[in-house]
């Protein structure tokens, strides 16, 4: 995956992975469980809950898991699931809670910021009774860069690999939100995972990225063959967009190397891609909704000092605002195909080593999986 690990193309071809796993609902349910359950999933920007009380809901999977802010000012989230009978607690995407409680809308059952019960108005008293014996479900959390990461079930801890490293001086928590873009793509989860891990389709379906990033329209093979005859970048590009201008300054404490990399692309598999750029990072988190679909939140992120308004934010979103619907509309076209009864596998081209990685990545992940 393009996760730092080593660019190495594939000395011959290898078989993709089987096409009834992008679309059929009984496998979809094993990768649930074996990815998205119990792994850590990028799931929200910390400053979406900046303040005590603010609240977020997240969908992975069949799960509704609400993210809050403590009055403590820790993060915590919890199953959107009331301890009573089941009803969800938050019927809205975000908000605040009123006086730092939860409040059931169904029976009025309420919670405090630590899942704790606290009330339950006109309830008829029972000796067997004790709120303590139903706080909230909760699910585990943690951050990094500003992101933050939940996970349902397991114990491991938050694995990052070596993206903290590779990004140490870009301090990505000191980012902030310019502007958010929320898709619904009609295709399998793995198939935009695929398309993030190899450019060998850049420079029929991103003729744009490809006048930027010019080493693009060797279709993900410049620097696999030795001595390149074309430059990595447009010349006197500065980042990524429409033309390679800057209108704010890279980031405070790159150096001149991360200066003059104008794109990095990295994935923290399930669902944290980024592109990186010295001056803004466009983050994607995505959340499968069913076996052939997924809702894919898009960020730009900038540092607050440089925000970019009006016409020049307009200006660093053109490009992977471009780029990113390409691949979704690529990836549904993709799924449509993938519907053929004679189509029993796709081919990894050598380009494509990390779409091979992912594979396996997958292939063992579910090897780990409890059985059905
Ligand atoms: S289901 Fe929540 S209070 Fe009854
Ligand atoms: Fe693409």
């Amino acid at each position: 995956m393009a996760s730092g690990a080593e660019r190495k193309a594939l000395r011959k071809l290898q078989p993709g992975l089987p096409a009834a796993w992008y679309r059929d609902p009984a496998h979809h349910d094993r990768e649930l469980e074996a990815f998205w359950y119990s792994g850590w999933i990028a799931a929200i920007r910390e400053e979406e809950i900046a303040a005590a009380g603010d609240w977020r809901v997240v969908r992975v999977g069949t799960q509704s898991i609400v993210l809050a802010r403590g009055e403590d000012g820790a993060l915590r989230a919890f199953h959107n699931t009331c301890r009573h009978r089941g009803s969800i607690l938050c019927t809205k995407e975000s908000g605040r809670f009123e006086r730092n409680r939860i409040v059931c809308p169904y029976h009025s059952w309420t919670y405090d910021l630590e899942g704790t019960l606290i009330a339950t108005p006109r309830r008829m008293e029972t000796p067997d009774f004790d709120k303590a014996d139903f706080p909230l479900h909760t699910v585990a959390v943690d951050s990094w860069g500003g992101f933050v990461f939940v996970r349902l079930e397991g114990k491991r801890k938050l694995e990052l690999g070596g993206m903290p490293d590779r990004f140490r001086n870009h301090r990505f928590h000191n980012l902030r939100i310019g502007k958010r873009i929320v898709a619904d793509v009609k295709a399998n989860w793995k198939l935009l995972a695929e398309n993030f891990s190899e450019c060998f389709h850049c420079p029929p379906v991103h003729p744009e990225l490809c006048r930027v990033v010019t080493a693009y329209r060797e279709a993900g093979a410049w620097g696999l063959r030795g001595a390149e005859t074309i430059p990595e970048y447009k010349a006197g590009a500065r980042t990524l967009t429409p033309d390679g201008s800057a209108r704010i300054p890279p980031f405070k404490g790159l150096g001149a190397k991360d200066r003059e990399t104008l794109y990095v692309p990295w994935m923290l598999p399930p669902n944290l891609f980024l592109n990186v750029q010295p001056d803004y990072v466009n983050s994607h988190m995505m959340f499968p909704t069913g076996p052939e679909s997924v809702r894919i939140v898009y960020d730009w992120l900038f540092e607050p000092a440089h925000m970019p308004r009006g016409k020049d934010l307009n200006h660093y979103t053109a490009l992977w605002e471009r780029t990113n619907a390409q691949d979704a509309r690529n990836c549904e076209w993709q799924q449509q195909g993938l519907q053929s009864r004679a189509f029993l596998h796709g081919v990894y081209v050598p380009q494509e080593f990390d779409c091979h990685r992912f594979a396996r990545w997958i292939r063992k992940g579910l090897r780990r999986a409890p059985a059905d």
